[in-house]
């Protein structure tokens, strides 16, 4: 489903040369489950957005369901992604002047996502524990309820791939454990791929392949 084959991404800092990820292949299979480990700075987040169609890679290709994401114009890359690809991103992403309804909603107002995307999006906010928030705006919620919100809104499209950042990071044990699970019983209906940073190893063992980043560098663990 995935098949990622050599790629590279450089970046020069101050006159220096610094490999995010080097020629990193593997593959994804439809239903997997994958976490990627490694320290800070490892490429990790880089390693997603070159997957997720966010950042062009110097070179090598990311091919998927057959289609060579990186060789596609601008727009048809982006529509691509919208039906394809969901992110839940390392650091906050919503956007403040919506409420959390209307945040849950957003994705899904970019092309067509099934019939009733409104009933769904109240479905996800009360899976993520929040159906009585709403209303409510960004601002109005702790770290970890904005957290639950970026979750839920990665739903909202029915993609194919959710490609998840540290997802658990700000979520207190307990709800760390209600996501994973969660996770698991769309993976289990859906077949979607997970493909998922994490420092958790409880969020690790409920995967089925683990990777590990290390300079750049993918290996299998
Ligand atoms: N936009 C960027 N510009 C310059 N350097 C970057 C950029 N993004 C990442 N890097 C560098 O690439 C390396 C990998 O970063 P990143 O993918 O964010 O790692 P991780 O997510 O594992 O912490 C780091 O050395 C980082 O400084
Ligand atoms: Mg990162």
């Amino acid at each position: 489903m995935i098949e990622i084959t050599d790629i590279t991404k450089t970046y020069t800092i101050a006159g220096k040369k610094v490999v995010a990820v080097g020629k990193a292949s593997f593959t994804v299979e439809r239903g997997e489950i994958v976490s990627i480990i490694g320290h800070s700075g490892s490429g990790k987040t880089t390693l997603l957005s070159l997957i997720g169609g966010l950042t062009k890679p110097d070179s090598g290709t990311v091919v998927i369901n057959g289609n060579n994401i990186w060789s596609m114009n601008d727009d048809d890359l982006s529509d691509f992604r919208n039906k394809t690809i969901s992110f839940i991103y390392q650091f906050a992403s919503l956007v403040p002047t919506l409420t959390v309804f209307e945040n849950i909603m957003l994705p899904a107002t970019f092309g067509v996502h099934g019939e009733d995307t409104a009933g769904y999006a109240r479905h996800l906010c009360d899976v993520v524990g929040l159906s009585d928030k709403m209303q409510s705006y960004p601002s109005q919620l702790s770290g970890g309820q904005q957290r639950r919100v970026a979750i839920a809104r990665a739903f909202v499209t029915n993609p194919a791939i959710v490609l998840a950042d540290e997802p658990t990071g700000d979520l207190d044990e307990e709800t760390e454990v209600e996501m994973i699970r969660f996770f698991r019983k769309i993976n289990e209906e859906k077949g979607t791929v997970f493909i998922i940073v994490t420092h958790s190893t409880d969020l690790a063992k409920q995967t089925g392949r683990h990777l590990k980043m290390s300079n750049g560098i993918v290996t299998s663990v």
